[in-house]
């Protein structure tokens, strides 16, 4: 293997690395040849002008939109407060639809869907256009109004698209939330957002069997007294109870609209959506983005990143549940007239090679997928994906998570045929889009680093003083300066927004990750440095689990740390210590993990449940994570705990067997 132990000690507040890897691959010529930027040589150009003139770059790539009404000045900065385009008109729907439906593209494919059952539907730029339309008057007629809150909770359907541009088209605020969550999340994200209406479906298709999502909705709105009334598409056909006057199915509004209808003229700064992401306290932050910016930088990147083509049938495997799902599902793709492969369903349904199927059936060209997907056909075997014929592929990304250094070759190798270059893409729900990936036209990669920030994007590593670190200097990522797509606020919250991302050093935005900066200036991403896990590509606040896990009868109290996990990333081990009349056993141990999966969503259910006497704490009542994270890990404590206050308690923690 070509990587070696570095030993760099903790640090100047810096943080050791451990892993150095020495592969790089440059881009073929033959990709390069074609590619929308194709050698270092102009990234760095880019790079450089970008950074002397930020207006003048965002300002550029802003002109290529439709404006009702052109800006007046690029950014207003007020840290941490962003204007982006103060003055401006402009709307995300339009730009991404009807500058199609209106050109040449109007018969192009804009989304083709293959349901798990293997139903194909193709929606045409034009046909996006009239059910968008339709839809977004069926909005207006229901009340909704710009600045209005609505929640989106359905399955990977054509029309959970059509729902979220329908509410940018009329200037409305979408709150999707991933289908896999639980009735409590629900609410919770509803009644933080004071959503008037929820748009769901009867039901979701998952490995062949369904889930009725009408009644988790049902459930969660008993407690939501903002939603005024539902929509609820028919999707498996499940028995669902429609309440008078509050639920509507989406065909008989449907039916009733009209397919014309004019996009709302929206401020630059118009509230586009908001989506909740995990944080490390217990409350689920609700992440804003707003319409223009946002629009500029998920269009750009998209085009740059995946250096999309009009021939092109890219196929990105995220959820629209998740940011990834906004910007690189719907928003970015659509922005830039490409064709959208949308699958409904699960990756191993029926067999492990549903995604290699549809490849080669649909001879897809770029696909973006997660290292945790990835990880998962490593296991399932070569055989799964050498059967098909996977030669249409050009292009290959990841998301969500850093991918170790094997998985990157096997990519390289099986899926990609030592042909197609790999973007490793970081970013966050916060940065709205991808801020350092390779340019496949132009970067060479290494395996498990997103290299390089795209031109506009001022990342660096630092010390805990904000001094940058020298090279392979173990730091904190951070953004120095604000970007387009950054997120606006917290929904409702400006205190927790300042404190969460500008507190910790002074005017830059704190991304939460541990990062180092090679020699080459690529960014290697060591994790999280904050009580936040990385569970199969998702962000899980740990003080969610652990709210879930106290709020369980028989639990005194509980904390909950991630190990290394092969195909996950992570695992969630939870260490519970329970009331006095309460005995730990397999049977309080599954009916914790259920109770997590209610109150959270089945994501979040801890894959280890330890019983704790008592749990390792400082002098001043701290639970040392640290610790338990060690103990997780390897089963036992190595490092410092000399600010313990109780020894006895670490000994009754190690490995349990089932009791
Ligand atoms: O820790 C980083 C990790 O995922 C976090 C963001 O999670 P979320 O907001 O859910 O968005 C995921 C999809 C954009 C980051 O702070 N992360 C994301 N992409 C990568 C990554 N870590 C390493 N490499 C990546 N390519």
């Amino acid at each position: 293997m070509a990587t070696d132990e570095k030993t760099s000690k903790e640090q100047n507040g810096s943080i050791s690395s451990v892993l150095t890897e020495k592969r790089k691959f440059p881009p073929l010529a033959e990709f390069s040849k074609n590619a929308h930027i194709s050698s270092m040589e102009e990234y760095e150009k880019l790079y450089a002008a970008a950074a002397a003139d930020p207006d003048k770059y965002w300002g550029d790539l802003a002109e290529k939109f439709h404006w009702f009404k052109k800006w007046d000045t690029v950014l207003e900065w007020n840290a941490p407060y962003a204007k982006w385009f103060s003055g401006g008109k402009t709307n995300i729907c339009y730009n991404a639809v009807d500058v199609h439906a209106n050109s040449w593209r109007k018969n192009k494919a804009a989304i083709i869907w293959e349901g798990e059952e293997g139903h194909q539907r193709v929606i045409t730029y034009g046909e996006l256009h009239r059910q968008v339309s339709k839809f977004a008057n069926v909005l207006k007629i229901a009340g909704i109004r710009p600045g209005d809150r609505v929640a989106i909770y359905m399955g990977m359907v054509p029309e959970l698209i059509i729902a979220v541009l329908a509410c940018a088209r009329v200037g409305a605020v979408h709150n999707v939330i991933f289908a896999g969550f639980s009735a409590h999340a629900i609410s919770e994200r509803v009644n933080d957002s004071r959503a008037k209406m929820v748009i769901c479906a009867d039901g979701t298709r998952r490995r062949g069997s369904s889930i009725n999502l009408k009644n988790i909705v049902d459930e969660a709105i008993i407690t939501t007294p903002s939603v005024r009334s539902v929509i609820v598409l028919k999707v498996t056909g499940e028995t669902v109870h429609m309440h008078d006057g509050m639920d509507h199915w989406w065909h008989d509004l449907m039916g009733l609209a009209m397919d014309e209808c004019d996009p709302a003229e929206l401020e630059a700064e118009h509230p586009l959506f908001v989506l909740y992401t995990s944080g490390s306290t217990g409350k689920p932050k609700g992440i804003l983005h707003t319409t223009a910016g946002y629009m500029v930088h998920a269009a750009n990147s998209f085009k740059y990143v995946f250096d999309i083509k009009d021939e092109d049938i890219y196929f990105c495997t995220a959820d629209v549940g998740w940011i990834t799902g906004h910007t690189y599902m719907a928003y970015g793709p659509l922005l830039n007239g490409a064709t959208i492969l949308m699958y409904e369903g699960a990756p191993n349904y029926p067999q492990w090679d549903r995604f290699w199927d549809i490849i080669n059936r649909h001879k897809v060209t770029i696909l973006y997928t997660a290292p945790t997907a990835i990880r998962a056909f490593i296991r399932a075997g070569n055989e799964w994906v050498t059967k098909h014929n996977l030669n249409s592929l050009r292009l290959l990304g990841t998301v969500g998570e850093p991918i170790n250094p094997e998985a990157w070759m096997w990519y390289h190798r099986v899926v990609g045929q030592e042909r197609c270059p790999i973007v490793d893409t970081w970013w966050q729900t916060e940065t709205g889009g991808i801020m350092v990936s390779p340019l496949p036209g132009a970067t060479p990669t290494k395996p498990g680093t997103a290299t390089r920030p795209l031109p506009g994007i001022m990342v660096d590593v630092v010390r805990k003083n904000g001094e940058p670190c020298e090279a392979n200097e173990g730091g904190y990522l951070v953004i120095k300066k604000p970007w387009p797509s950054m997120l606006r606020t917290i929904y409702g919250d400006n205190e927790r927004y300042e404190k969460t991302y500008w507190s910790e050093f002074k005017e830059m935005y704190f991304t939460g990750d541990g990062a180092r900066k090679d020699e080459d200036g690529y960014i290697w991403i060591m994790g999280r440095v904050d009580d936040v896990v990385n569970v199969s590509g998702h962000r899980l606040g740990t003080s969610e689990v652990e709210s879930a896990l106290v709020s369980y009868e028989a639990v005194a109290e509980a904390a909950v740390v991630s190990r290394p996990d092969d195909i996950k990333g992570n695992a969630l081990v939870a260490f519970v210590t329970l009331k006095d009349e309460y005995v730990g056993d397999m049977n309080l141990r599954e009916a914790l993990r259920n109770h997590v999966a209610k109150e959270i969503g089945p994501i979040a259910k801890p894959d280890e449940i330890r019983w704790a006497k008592g749990l390792p704490k400082t002098r001043s009542g701290k639970i040392m994570r640290r610790l338990l994270r060690e103990l997780a890990t390897s089963n036992e404590v190595k490092g410092d705990v000399t600010t313990l206050e109780d020894f006895g308690v670490l000994e009754n923690l190690r490995d349990q067997e089932d009791d």
